[in-house]
């Protein structure tokens, strides 16, 4: 009986009724993937450090000829699919082994909430001190002293990690529209509104003008064959491309919704609130005289001293982390839905109980991370931390390797006609041109730039 009815369920395609109610929710939810911490603690300084303008040419032209045209195939392939990463490889190109792809995407999915789940954590926490007196001091060895205490205590670093996955735990509970529609609705025009009130803020020091050439100064002799991997990998993890979160998403898309239109909209919003970001961070950072630190350093240490330095600046900082945890909870929604719907369609479990246990699953994967500056210090792979580590591979080689493997899937194994057949809804957008130099480009460009700049990045390629 029970044989019976396992070989049933693996023939049967399960129904999923789940789909996005709007087509502003099919947006907001999209969005809500790709604006994350990636556009507050990576993109400005990465843009920063890596040569300013220079650095953001060759960022867009890795999201033209890379992102763009991977996110439109990976939403195709879902819609298509009409199920998780796996299954959905599964539906279209039965007795291969593309579903592999899916399959590494949900392991991914753990590298990659692994670390971001303890970055959201402290997020989190920061809120909480941003309205005690504590953090407004512009004294840096003060803050710095603070963020040292929240990041080596084991515990804390467990429970606020904890905090995050349960937050994302019950929106996913709550579906995929109530959950995940509902709630990136009603985040991402706040997230939108405070980070323009900050952008002015910031934009209205005096001094302020030296934070905009930190970031938009072109220095071309910093373009290295690292920065240029950097910018491609940045490419991936800002748009959520590689690993099966946009397939997932558009496996909920409605059939007459516009994919390449609506990815363009989400590229382009995406990019927004980037610069929007940089605008609001560094401008403000020179103003009063810090130094741009990376990452972890410029939000939680140097960020609270600038905020001490202006007038009201208790309340700005209470916005900047809201802010902040509201866009790191929309992109994690995208992450943990990936093995949710994985669950879901490939096991016995209800969405509640998937939940539960991917969150579970999460938490045991993260530890690592969340102990990486206390118990854990010391365990070192490759000479990094967990933290450290789970970051580099998911970024510079899983994501690139995933969207090398969907762009190829879409355009030599899928083809021509059936991409054309997907992408115009079965011919009622007049969209064949855009669809046929998009074609091309993932054909021929994007899949050739991802292996150069990866083997170059690893060193496998020497060029210059
Ligand atoms: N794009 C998000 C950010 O910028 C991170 C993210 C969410 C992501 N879902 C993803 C990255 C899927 C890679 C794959 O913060």
């Amino acid at each position: 009986m029970d044989k019976a009815v396992s070989e049933a369920s693996k023939s049967a395609v399960k129904v999923r009724p789940e789909r996005f109610a709007t087509g502003v929710g099919v947006l907001m939810a999209t969005l809500g993937s790709a604006v994350g911490l990636g556009n507050i603690w990576k993109f400005p300084y990465l843009t920063g450090a890596n040569g300013g303008a220079a650095f953001l040419i060759v960022y867009l032209l890795c999201t033209v000829l890379v992102g763009f045209p991977i996110m439109v195939a990976e939403q195709m392939i879902g819609r298509k699919g009409r199920a998780d990463a796996v299954t959905s490889f599964k539906k279209i190109s039965p007795k291969t082994l593309w579903w592999l792809v899916g399959a590494s995407g949900v392991l991914a999915a753990f590298v990659i909430m692994a670390y971001y789940t303890e970055v959201a954590g402290w997020v989190f926490a920061y809120i909480a001190k941003s309205f005690q007196s504590g953090l407004m001091t512009t004294d840096a060895t003060v803050t710095s002293a603070a963020f040292g205490q929240l990041v080596s205590n084991p515990w804390l670093s467990l429970v606020v990690q904890w905090i995050v996955l349960a937050v994302v735990g019950v929106i996913i509970v709550l579906g995929v529209t109530k959950g995940i529609e509902a709630t990136t609705k009603k985040l991402l025009p706040v997230l939108a509104l405070l980070l323009v009130v900050i952008g002015i803020r910031s934009l209205t020091l005096p001094g302020a003008s030296a934070g905009l050439a930190f970031l938009f100064k072109p220095d071309f002799s910093k373009l290295t064959a690292q920065a240029i991997m950097v910018a491609l990998g940045l490419a991936f993890f800002k748009l959520s491309i590689g690993m099966g979160a946009m397939l997932t998403y558009g496996s909920y898309y409605g059939e007459d919704q516009n994919i390449p239109a609506n990815a363009a909209r989400v590229v382009g919003a995406d990019l927004a609130v980037s610069l929007l970001a940089g605008v609001a961070i560094f401008p403000a950072v020179f103003a009063f005289g810090f130094e741009p630190a990376a990452g972890a350093q410029l939000l939680f240490i140097t960020i609270p001293t600038v905020f001490a330095s202006m007038p009201f600046g208790q309340v700005f900082m209470v916005l900047f982390f809201v802010l902040t945890a509201f866009a790191a909870i929309g992109a994690m929604l995208s992450l943990v839905e990936v093995v949710v719907a994985f669950l879901v369609n490939r096991t016995k479990l209800n969405r509640t109980q998937a939940t539960l246990v991917t969150v579970l699953a999460m938490a045991l994967v993260g530890s690592m991370c969340a102990l990486s500056n206390s118990s854990m210090a010391d365990f070192k792979l490759f000479g990094m931390t967990m933290f450290d580590l789970f970051d580099y591979v998911s970024s510079n080689i899983l994501l690139p390797v995933g969207g090398l493997l969907m762009a190829v899937f879409a355009t030599w194994v899928w083809g021509w006609p059936n991409f054309k057949a997907a992408l115009s809804n079965e011919g009622t957008l007049a969209n064949e041109k855009l669809l046929k130099v998009v074609f091309n480009i993932l054909r021929f460009v994007s899949p050739v730039l991802v292996l150069l700049i990866l083997l170059t990045g690893l060193k496998i390629v020497n060029i210059g």
